[in-house]
């Protein structure tokens, strides 16, 4: 009979369904908010490459830069809820997971970004990629972009010339004490939304590398940038515990290891990519940058240094140590 034959036909394609499901290349999907063209753009395009040759037909990566999937804000709920499976947010970014991850954020931590991944690759460091694993949440490895500078509409030399300023910051309490401490006004905005910000003038300064107020064209909407190295941008790259836990041990072993590759290419060229970008505003004779003397800065670093002990209890003592001791 008709139904009969439905039945079968309906048997049939469940059959041929769960074939091709248990054959199924496992994907991951990969948020993340920048660029494509920025070091962590590139870091994500690179982990596609290497993954998709060890695993041809295993493993499909799909890349959302951007905010094109998910924003800020959004990116950390879709990881829990495993509608994406891997993200590399900035280090700015875990204050609801963890206290920990905020030390990465006191201002005029690091000397320079060879120092920034001393830390980071030390025991301590990494021991930093498990503390959110309760929640649900494993971190993998880091990657670095480069130090931060500051931008405004005025000529930022010492500290007093941000006082009043509205500053976008990352959804951070660090970053938000650090702009008091300056007597500015720190308003958190999701990153997809600092170019119009900046532009309506519901802020007028902001905190990036070269690399990220390159493309996003935060120099167009800036007259002056200050470079401060005053504070770090860089990722963790994360993933949802139980869908890693859940890959088999090949891949994930195979995965880990073209992370671990990705973040030694990434932190190779990082500086230099963000040094490369500083040519391109410089070229486009849009914005002034503006260099300090050794005083000057001296000035920006004992302004912003009382945000140390504020955070000092949360964050640890030993872990500011080990992380001020990779200076050396
Ligand atoms: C920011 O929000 O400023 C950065 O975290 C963006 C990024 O991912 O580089």
């Amino acid at each position: 009979t008709l139904l009969q034959t439905l039945f079968m036909a309906t048997v049939g394609a469940f059959t041929l369904n769960s074939a091709i499901a248990a054959d199924a290349p496992i994907v991951i999907k990969f948020s993340h908010v920048v660029a494509a063209e920025t070091p962590k753009g590139q870091g994500a395009t690179l982990f596609k490459k290497l993954a998709e040759e060890k695993f041809p037909g295993r493993v499909v990566v799909e890349i959302y830069p951007n905010s094109s999937l998910y924003g800020d804000g959004k990116e950390m709920e879709a990881l829990l809820t495993n509608n994406v499976q891997m993200l590399a947010p900035s280090l700015a970014k875990f204050d609801k997971y963890t206290p920990k991850i905020q030390l990465f954020d006191l201002p005029f931590l690091f000397d320079d970004i060879k120092a920034v991944e001393r830390f980071q690759f030390s025991a301590k460091g990494k021991e930093l990629l498990n503390v959110m694993r309760d929640k649900g949440i494993t971190g993998l490895t880091y990657w670095n972009n480069d130090l931060k500078q500051l931008s405004a509409n005025k000529p930022l030399r010492v500290p007093t010339d941000a006082r009043g300023q509205k500053f976008r910051v990352q959804n951070s309490e660090v970053l938000d004490a650090q702009f008091k401490q300056i007597l500015a006004v720190p308003r958190k905005m999701a990153f997809g939304e600092m170019y119009q910000g900046l532009q309506t003038g519901v802020v007028n300064g902001a905190e990036n590398p070269y690399s990220n107020i390159y493309s996003q064209k935060i120099h167009e909407v800036q007259k002056y940038i200050t470079e401060s190295n005053h504070g770090l941008l860089s990722y963790m790259v994360i993933v949802n515990t139980k869908f890693w836990e859940g890959l088999p041990e090949d891949i994930r072993t195979g995965l880990q290891e073209a992370l671990d590759q990705v973040a030694v290419e990434t932190n190779k060229i990082s500086h230099d990519f963000n040094l490369a970008d500083k040519q391109k505003i410089l070229d486009s004779g849009k914005t002034e940058i503006i260099t300090l003397t050794p005083e000057e800065r001296a000035k920006w670093r004992e302004a912003m240094r009382p945000v140390w002990k504020k955070f000092e209890a949360q964050i640890g003592k030993d872990l500011i140590s080990a992380a001020e001791a990779a200076n050396n």
